[in-house]
């Protein structure tokens, strides 16, 4: 059910994600104030009423944030201790709280031998032993936090063509999921207002391509030289959507990676 009365939103952790959420949300109308642990460095270019120092290390910035804000957190919710610190300070509902976890939180130990991996959704296991699990799990049982599973995240100054041509990746038959930053920001927004407490959904644009068929792609459409292939036998993981797309009913505005890297490419994605 959609809210009646409109919150000021706060993002907290102003980077990649968080300046393109800051943007989307002042252009759909929303009060957005965005965070940094260093305002005047690092927000230098949003209007002073609009920024706020934040840094979950320093109890004393706490008091910043607004009583009657929402959040969107944006960077990893560690430590544990700390994190619970602070959302003790947080009021009790109607306060809403979404929180960017990632994908790499689901449990591979156990991970099959079947190729094509199997898909994954919002019921398998997590690997508890991650600091970040820990922290996401306190705040969505005890807070009502929405959590987002978050995929890679690209979009324009973070392109996987860079990735290959500086050889952060390699050639694989590993499946990578992605997610372009305006969807994910647009996703976030959507969480805020329709997302139900307590619940996780996957982040993903649906579509998991493997290293291989990516690095092919790049070579064949822009001329990207891809560094030399290692032996990687891992096969990685499928992230399903179903969850987001049921129950948020978000069209995603990025749903080809190679659309959209092509418009990443011609400077106007
Ligand atoms: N990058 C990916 O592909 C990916 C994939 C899956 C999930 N995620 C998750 O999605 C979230 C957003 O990712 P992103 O890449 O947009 O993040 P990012 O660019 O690293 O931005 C996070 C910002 O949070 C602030 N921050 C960091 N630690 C903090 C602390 N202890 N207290 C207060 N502020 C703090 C920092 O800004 P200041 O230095 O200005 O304070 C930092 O720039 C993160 O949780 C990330 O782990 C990322």
């Amino acid at each position: 059910m959609t809210r009646q009365k409109p919150s000021p939103l706060i993002v907290l952790g102003s980077g990649y994600t968080g300046r393109v959420l800051h943007k989307t949300g002042t252009s759909q109308g929303k009060t957005v104030h965005a965070t940094s642990r260093n305002p005047l460095k690092n927000l230098a270019d949003i209007s002073s009423e609009q920024r706020l120092r934040f840094d979950l290390e320093q109890p004393s910035t706490w008091p910043n944030i607004p009583a009657d804000a929402d959040l969107i957190w944006c960077f990893p919710a560690t430590p544990l201790e700390q994190v619970q610190a602070f959302a003790r300070t947080l009021d009790a509902p109607p306060r809403r709280i979404v929180v960017l976890g990632s994908t790499s939180v689901y449990d591979t130990s156990s991970e099959s031998t079947e190729y094509p991996p199997p898909w994954i959704d919002e019921s398998a296991p997590l690997d508890q032993t991650k600091p970040r699990v820990q922290g996401e799990e306190y705040l969505r049982e005890h807070h009502g936090a929405i959590v987002l599973r978050v995929a890679g995240i690209y979009g324009p100054t973070r392109n996987p063509l860079d990735w290959i041509s500086r050889g952060r990746v390699e050639m694989s038959r590993k499946y990578m999921n992605l997610v372009h930053v305006e969807d994910l920001a647009a996703i976030c927004l959507l969480a805020i207002d329709k997302g139900k407490p307590g619940e996780a959904y996957n982040v993903s644009d649906g579509t998991p391509h493997t290293w291989d068929e990516i690095c092919v792609t790049a070579q064949q459409r822009w001329g990207v030289t891809v560094a030399a292939t290692q032996e990687n036998r891992t096969s990685g993981k499928r992230i399903s959507n179903a969850k987001l797309r049921a129950e948020l009913s978000y069209t995603f505005k990025h749903p080809d990676l190679y659309e959209a890297l092509a418009l990443i490419e011609s400077g106007t994605g």
